[in-house]
């Protein structure tokens, strides 16, 4: 007996190295860690830059990409070039030139169609028109293939999960790294959603040269995936007064109430609907709280919205591309906890009664603070100096510290993501949503300030509930989900030390959970006691171990 406990303890102890080897060489292998972290604002400047650097052009087919590249070089030299294709055979072409001057000259130089219903738009988005003669076409040279980044075929389209080879994966831990590299957002469609905002910052430029169009939400914040839909605002680059000019531009006053914001909305809908190449299906949503443009850039295939002066949102995403990258496993844990959300349905793609992604992220990092895998943002806030201040527009106090690699220690909790993941539906499906709100500022519960199903604090405007939309039905849902996920996880962990992601996805099978509690009922006999999981376990080692001896 003690010999096949020796047995079973050595094995275990194989199978838990070769986990944390992957998981160590996974870890080795990005740069998502304290020690390579990129400051939010250098983040979004590099990708601002780009983006300046960039043209997309459709093409007829992948056969004109060599033909594209030779008559681009012409206009400066070529960084990278990228090729996706879009549902209907669309092709299309990002290409990156080593200098912003390289764009401008070609657009100088790009041309409109003649026709008098088509209104002349100089925009980054272009067609190539095919060759008359194919003699000026020459085909990429070896040398041209070596000193460019050419990358045909990129993903646009997020994969089915069921295809990316999960069940060929024994750890979880392995599966869910993998559910993240396979899932989230890739260098084209980060550099395609910057180049979406730099459409409509050129379109204004002329007007407003101080204006600027970022992304924000999870298309910067760590936590995009592919194909998941682009959140634009609208705002003020900070006014340098050049002191020495003595000619002021003349300007109008305008005010940054709700009606003026509320009319921005509509000419923004007006000039995406009527004027700029690709946005299609505009809609004017302006008496929602915060009011949008939605609409679809039919050139990256992918739906956005466009709101105005939202300053609080852009230092949101900061935040959480902060706590994104503290440790290696705050992503992949994000990225399955919305993945079981969305294929359980407890979300959807259109705002409702239900809970939002938004909200499952701070609840996921919540539990992380618990774990003192992250830091709660009182921590944050204390370690702010000057160059981190932030009052926004509206008043609200956004200053936490950004160089968070200042803060770097050793973090304690080694717990593998699978452990983590359990940790997580078993840390909730127990928690007191009744009387508990979370506050990510403290690192802990407080109680609730008003009735709401869920109340997640605002880790930035304090005052309100961000999860205010959820409903006490829908509520109810969640917690059962989370109740059936710790225990189809508990269940499959303890029994069979293993565990497919896939069986999370698939959502909670009664019929199965009803068969094998009625077997463990038969088997612990005389017993007045619940029936508990431990019970399953207990029952399946007995077992085993008889086998064994
Ligand atoms: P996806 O589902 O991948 O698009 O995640 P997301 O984080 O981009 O969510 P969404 O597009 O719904 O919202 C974009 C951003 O707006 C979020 O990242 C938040 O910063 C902010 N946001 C979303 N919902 C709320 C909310 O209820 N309250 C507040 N204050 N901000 C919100
Ligand atoms: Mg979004």
């Amino acid at each position: 007996m003690n010999k096949t406990c020796s047995l079973r303890r050595l094995c275990n102890l194989h199978e838990y190295l070769i986990k944390q080897h992957r998981v160590i060489r996974y870890k080795s292998n990005t740069c998502n860690d304290l020690n390579s972290f990129v400051l939010y604002d250098k983040f979004i400047c590099e990708r601002r830059s780009q983006s300046k650097c960039s043209v997309l052009v459709q093409v007829s087919s992948e056969n004109s990409i060599s033909d594209l590249y030779s008559y681009c070089s012409k206009f400066g030299s070529i960084k990278n070039i990228f090729h996706y294709q879009l549902a209907g055979s669309n092709h299309f072409v990002l290409t990156e030139f080593e200098d912003q001057s390289a764009v401008n000259t070609l657009l100088d130089q790009s041309t409109h169609v003649k026709d008098s219903n088509v209104i002349a738009v100089r925009s980054p988005f272009l067609w190539f028109r095919s060759s008359a003669s194919k003699k000026n076409s020459k085909l990429l040279s070896t040398d041209d293939k070596l000193n460019i980044s050419f990358q045909i075929n990129q993903t646009m389209i997020e994969p089915n999960i069921k295809n990316i080879g999960l069940e060929k994966l024994d750890s979880l831990s392995d599966q869910m790294l993998l559910l993240l590299k396979c899932t989230q957002l890739n260098d084209i469609g980060t550099r395609l959603r910057f180049l979406t905002a730099m459409q409509i910052e050129n379109s204004l430029k002329g007007i407003f040269p101080l204006s600027k169009v970022l992304p924000f939400g999870s298309s910067v914040n760590s936590f995009g995936k592919i194909g998941s839909d682009i959140d634009l605002v609208l705002m003020d680059s900070e006014i340098k007064e050049n002191k020495t000019s003595r000619l002021i531009y003349h300007g109008k006053c305008m005010s940054n109430s709700r009606t003026q914001i509320q009319r921005n909305i509509e000419i923004l809908g007006d000039l995406l609907q009527l004027f700029l190449p690709g946005c299609s299906r505009v809609k004017r949503i302006s008496q929602a709280r915060v009011p949008i443009v939605k609409y679809s850039q039919d050139f990256v295939g992918v739906e956005c919205d466009l709101a105005v002066s939202n300053e609080t949102a852009v230092n949101m995403s900061e935040l959480l591309y902060i706590f994104g990258n503290f440790d290696y496993r705050v992503r992949p844990l994000v990225f399955t906890v919305k993945m079981w959300a969305r294929e359980i349905n407890l979300t959807n793609d259109t705002p409702g009664r239900w809970i939002t992604n938004f909200s499952l992220t701070l609840l996921v990092l919540f539990y992380l603070q618990q774990e003192k895998i992250i830091p709660d943002i009182q921590t944050l806030v204390k370690q702010a100096s000057n160059s981190d201040v932030r009052i926004t527009n509206e008043g609200i106090n956004c200053t936490f510290l950004r160089d968070v690699s200042k803060l770097h220690k050793d973090v304690e909790n080694k717990k593998t993501l699978d452990q983590l993941l359990l940790g997580f539906f078993e840390y909730f499906s127990t928690f007191d949503f009744n009387t508990n709100a979370i506050s990510l500022n403290f690192g802990k519960t407080i109680n609730k300030p008003e009735y709401s199903a869920l109340y997640i604090v605002n880790p930035l405007e304090v005052h309100f509930n961000v999860s205010k939309n959820i409903s006490s039905e829908e509520m109810e849902r969640f917690r059962i989900e989370l109740r059936n996920a710790a225990w189809i996880m508990e269940s499959s962990l303890l029994n069979t030390n293993s565990f497919n992601l896939l069986d999370l996805f698939k959502g909670f099978d009664v019929n199965k959970k009803n068969q094998i509690v009625f077997e463990i009922q038969h088997q612990i006999k005389n017993s007045n006691r619940l029936v508990t999981v431990k019970d399953l376990f207990d029952d399946s080692q007995t077992q085993e171990d008889k086998r064994l001896t």
